[in-house]
């Protein structure tokens, strides 16, 4: 088969992205970045309430920040509204019952998966006191778009 030299080019070229795709896909899920954050703590999703690390959820605060823990399930986050101090470390422990969801802190840098099974932990400062949306921004089913809660960081002295 005679093919042109201008073809044959072409032809390669397109054959060695093909390669370098599946190579940043393979080099990227072997490297280990394509885990959930924290993806070491695991947790039966079918037994979270009453799980010792999640069954009471909130806020537990101290002086030197704040901890919250927090359910995502469909269609809604436990619990719906989240008191936190502003300049001062807040750490997020989250899970799923169900399936996965999202958990973005609107116009902030929080922001993680919730999958059923793993525990997602980060931890964040606000600077700027008001009242922050959170939503769901994994597809979840019927009602992902109803599903949002409310964060309020307040500004306390010590
Ligand atoms: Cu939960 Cu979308």
């Amino acid at each position: 088969m005679n093919v042109p030299l201008y073809e044959k080019v072409w032809m390669w070229a397109a054959g060695g992205l093909i390669v370098a795709f599946v190579a940043t896909v393979l080099i990227t899920a072997i490297g280990g970045a394509l885990q959930p954050p924290s993806h070491v703590e695991t947790i039966d999703p079918a037994k979270v309430w009453t799980d010792a690390r999640f069954k009471d959820q909130g806020v537990t605060a101290t002086a030197n920040g704040a901890t919250v823990v927090a359910l995502g399930m469909m269609f809604a986050f436990v619990p719906n509204e989240i008191h936190v101090p502003a300049h001062r470390p807040v750490t997020f422990r989250l899970t799923s019952s169900d399936v996965t969801h999202g958990f973005e802190i609107v116009g902030t840098n929080g922001n993680t998966m919730l999958v059923p099974g793993y525990v997602s932990q980060f931890t964040t400062t606000f600077d700027r006191p008001g009242e922050y949306l959170i939503v769901c921004n994994e597809y979840c089913g019927i009602g992902h778009h109803l599903m949002s809660a409310k964060l309020v960081v307040e500004e306390r002295t010590p």
